[in-house]
């Protein structure tokens, strides 16, 4: 079958079987164009709960589903590839925040939406890359115990002077290898182009950026910018999506180490096989982990809202 053929199957089987298709901006160009909605984790979160359908399917990474399931505990939520995850989340267990809490006393804890649903039972509020200055603001707390990503936790700590902060250890591998020097290679090759990076970018990364945000936020700064040419500090898919969106104007990556392999894992084929019934996997989470983490996700979404 060719990708049109395949994608003409996928459109046809989600009328038919009642899916809601929500792809992550990190997937690739074919299933973004099968999609019912395309964004951010924030935005994936927040269109999550409005879903007609009662079968969603996630293009993206395991906490990405699990955080639809929260929010859907009565749909059917599957993981269009089963092998996705996210070092990051996969990074911190109970037990270890757990510890870390301990050192804490007194702190609110934040989590980044990058954990395991069974951690944000623990959690006071979560927050994703989009969300976390305003979230942050807004919580009743004057401490606040930021975890697992040290980036983010400094980059929205230092939009916050009047609130303390202490952070956990861990982060994202790919945006972590991101380097001065890589900047400095990227700045001499395109020497005119503005540096657009995420917050999951090392603090001195950040530092150098002409804009900060998240991957939705990324692309629409690229396509209302004036500019013509941009360096792009995230997952090196936005780079390819952004010269389709804007085939005037030029884009290109950071460094190329930037590819997240559990986002690139899921295929369109995937997709057509989880309609399919023939692949994927529903999530299926305890009560008191749908429950605990519902409080700390929908928290979110009315601050940040
Ligand atoms: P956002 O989609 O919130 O920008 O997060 C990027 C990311 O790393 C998702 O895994
Ligand atoms: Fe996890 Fe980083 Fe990949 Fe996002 S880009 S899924 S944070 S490893």
């Amino acid at each position: 079958m060719t990708v049109s053929e395949i994608q003409d199957a996928i459109l046809t089987l989600k009328k038919e079987k009642d899916f809601c298709i929500l792809a992550h901006a990190y997937q690739s160009q074919p299933i973004l164009e099968v999609a019912d909605y395309v964004g951010d984790s924030y935005g994936l979160s927040v269109q999550a709960g409005k879903a007609a359908q009662k079968n969603i399917l996630m293009c993206g990474v395991r906490f990405m589903a699990e955080t639809c399931k929260v929010l859907c505990p009565d749909k059917n939520v599957y993981l269009a590839n089963p092998v996705a995850g996210c070092p990051m989340a996969d990074g911190i267990d109970n037990d270890a925040l757990q510890k870390l809490q301990a050192q804490y006393p007194g702190y609110a804890t934040v989590a980044y939406i990058n954990t395991t649903a069974a951690l944000k039972t623990l959690c006071d509020v979560c927050v994703t890359s989009s969300s976390a200055v305003q979230v942050c603001r807004a919580l009743d707390a004057d401490k606040i115990l930021f975890v697992p990503d040290p980036n983010l936790g400094s980059f929205v700590a230092g939009q916050i002077p009047e609130k303390e902060f202490a952070f956990g250890s861990g982060g994202c591998p790919r945006h972590f290898c991101v380097t001065m020097e890589d900047v400095a290679k990227a700045k001499a090759l395109h020497p005119n182009a503005l540096l657009l990076v995420h917050p999951e970018c090392r603090p001195e990364v950040v530092e150098q950026a002409d804009f900060v945000g998240s991957t939705t936020g990324i692309l629409s700064f690229a396509e209302k910018s004036d500019a013509g040419e941009f360096i792009i500090g995230t997952e090196i898919s936005i780079v390819e999506h952004l010269q389709f969106r804007c085939p005037g104007k030029r884009f290109y990556p950071l460094a190329v180490k930037l590819t997240c392999p559990n986002m690139r894992v899921t295929t369109l084929v995937d997709v057509y096989a989880c309609l399919c019934g023939q692949g994927g996997e529903q999530i299926d989470l305890p009560p008191d982990v749908l429950s605990g983490a519902a409080k700390c996700i929908e928290k979110m979404i009315a601050l940040g809202g």
